[in-house]
């Protein structure tokens, strides 16, 4: 039986939770549908804040939509499309406004004004939290407001392919866990709010479900992945593990020091330090680290973050969370000790090549927002505070946007074939993986994976190592193709199954990582070539496209949209 809805958002995180809610008061039959339960979702581990120009600082009242806008595309390197970009911090005061006054409770100043702390890269103070839980308390304040809408959200399915016809959305098909069962569903428009993709290197701050899984399904229904070179290794993740240990905490006046006890920012970025954005600091680690200044190996180096300074109360009210965490994975209380840090996955800065309306030019009705979605916001580096804030305000694009698209576009005469096809291909697909023919173990493929893009796609790379990692990852495209299987038999709530899916779309972006990263040879934000030491604007200010056609891919470029500001040398 076919399920439908006229929307159809997937992923139950900030930006989907944003989307379905915006739907939904558009008044169109809309629904969510997702992995997990909403507000287990990757949002809920987003800690340091959410950026937008309140001017709430003693020291910020001259901030503005242009300086913050201007931070954004200097910090992008000057990849970001400015329009983009002025559109999302346009829209940032009303977005905190309307969280604050659905009830999420932002920490504050004396005066009772929203808080807002200095994070890197940032002209003024203005990321707004709750303490370290800012995505925890965002995440449950939307799932309260759909709650109260009625949106209906659909758990623990996992959706696996897009059905188009003529170019045009007609549905999708989801694994139910639960049942072990594909289901088919109807839809005239879909919104992609499916979450970041740090499990194609492991070591990540990412939870386990941000597989861009999604960024895959996407491009196998004909929509290209954008700018998948840009990867934002968080400057500090707890060492060994990769925890996340919130930006927040150097806003808050935190050290970073090497094994001589010195704070090496002030050589690399001396009018920002700690507060340099994340691919200057990511790369300052790492060359302490190269360089023997470091802790532990060169192969896994680390760096010690300092607080010890601070008054233990202000550790206390402002990062509780980092602290609990710090303490339980690496035993160090930070009010008494340094702890180690060093740089991790964090973020895609590329991901589904969608517009400034979240809206795809390739696939109608198709539209993606959130980290898996590329609007072109970040550039070559993300600002942090600015993730949040683009779920939130593109959410809320999304979902309006595929409102009005359904509103005024004609039903796809006979859609339910296509879904059907999709459906039969697909459970072909699971059959044969259950049926034990393939010989290939799937997670011996992703560790390799996962081994090859630590080593030779990381904060530094070369030509050598990129044509290495592309070569290899394609050998491992062609052995999972020659067949993998599955080892438990078990139908219903089988995670392996949902692992093998994901592998599956992990290899094809990590496809479009190394084609993207091999092809640009400059220096750009986080893409930082050992081989082209420069920015080079006349030949790579654009955006990279990966297509995969017979499951290749193919790489084009598309010009970056610049309004206001002309690019320039970017120091710190
Ligand atoms: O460091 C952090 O709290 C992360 C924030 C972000 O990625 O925006």
């Amino acid at each position: 039986m076919i399920k439908r809805h006229s929307v159809l958002v997937v992923g139950s995180g900030l930006s989907g939770m944003r989307a379905g809610i915006a739907a939904k008061e558009s008044g169109v039959d809309v629904a969510v549908i997702s992995i997990c339960q909403p507000v287990r979702s990757h949002s809920v581990a987003a800690q340091g804040g959410i950026n937008a120009p309140l001017g709430n600082a003693p020291e910020s009242k001259d901030d503005s939509v242009e300086r913050h806008a201007f931070d954004t595309v200097k910090g992008s390197d000057y990849l970001a499309d400015q329009s983009a970009v002025l559109k999302m911090i346009g829209l940032a005061k009303e977005t905190i406004y309307e969280l604050e006054h659905w009830g999420c409770p932002f920490s504050r100043f004396e005066d009772g004004k929203i808080g807002q702390r200095p994070f890197g890269g940032a002209g003024y103070p203005r990321t707004c939290f709750a303490a370290d839980r800012t995505g925890h308390s965002v995440i449950h304040v939307l799932w309260e407001r759909s709650v109260k809408l009625g949106v209906p959200v659909y758990e623990d399915r996992f959706v696996v392919r897009i059905a188009t016809k003529d170019k045009k959305v007609t549905g999708l098909i989801a694994l139910n866990f639960v049942t072990g069962e594909l289901e088919m569903w109807e839809c005239d428009s879909i919104v992609f709010a499916i979450g970041g993709a740090g499990q194609i290197y492991g070591a990540t701050s990412n939870a386990l479900n941000c597989t861009g899984f999604g960024i895959a399904v996407a491009a196998w229904a004909g929509v290209a992945m954008k700018d998948m070179e840009f990867i934002q290794f968080h400057p500090t993740s707890l060492y060994g593990n990769n925890v996340l240990i919130s930006e927040a905490a150097r806003g808050e006046g935190g050290y970073l020091r090497n094994n001589k006890g010195e704070r090496f920012m002030e050589k690399y970025a001396p009018g920002k330090m700690e507060l340099a954005p994340r691919d200057i600091v990511s790369r300052s680690i790492y060359q302490e680290v190269l360089e023997g200044r470091g802790y532990g190996t060169k192969e896994n180096g680390y760096v010690h973050l300092d607080l010890t300074h601070l008054p233990e109360s202000q550790i206390l009210e402002r990062l509780p969370q980092i602290r609990e965490l710090a303490l339980r994975f690496s035993g160090q209380d930070m009010v008494k000790d340094p702890i180690p840090v060093q740089p991790g996955f964090h973020y895609l800065m590329g991901g589904i090549h969608v517009d400034e309306n979240c809206a795809s030019q390739e696939l109608a009705g198709f539209y993606a927002t959130g980290e898996g979605a590329c609007i072109s916001v970040h550039g070559a580096n993300r600002l942090g505070g600015n993730s949040l804030l683009g779920c939130a305000v593109f959410g809320k694009v999304a979902g309006l946007e595929a409102a009005k698209y359904v509103k005024e576009s004609p039903p796809v005469f006979d859609a339910q074939y296509s879904i059907f096809d999709e459906y039969k291909k697909q459970q072909e697909e699971i059959d044969y993986w259950y049926s034990g023919e393939g010989k290939n173990d799937p997670f011996e493929i992703m560790e390799e994976m996962r081994d090859i893009m630590k080593l030779n796609v990381f904060v530094y790379r070369e030509e050598a190592d990129l044509q290495k990692a592309l070569d290899s990852i394609r050998a491992l495209k062609k052995k999972f193709n020659e067949g993998v299987y599955l080892k438990s038999k078990v139908r219903q709530y089988n995670r392996e199954l949902e692992w093998v899916f994901a592998l599956k779309g992990m290899l094809d972006e990590s496809e479009a990582i190394c084609m993207g990263a091999l092809a640009r040879k400059e220096c750009r934000g986080s893409h930082w070539r050992l081989d082209h030491m420069k920015r080079d604007d006349d030949n790579f200010l654009k955006h990279s496209l990966v297509n995969f056609e017979n499951g290749e891919g193919k790489l084009s470029y598309q010009d970056v949209i610049i309004t206001k500001w002309q690019p320039e040398e970017r120091k710190y």
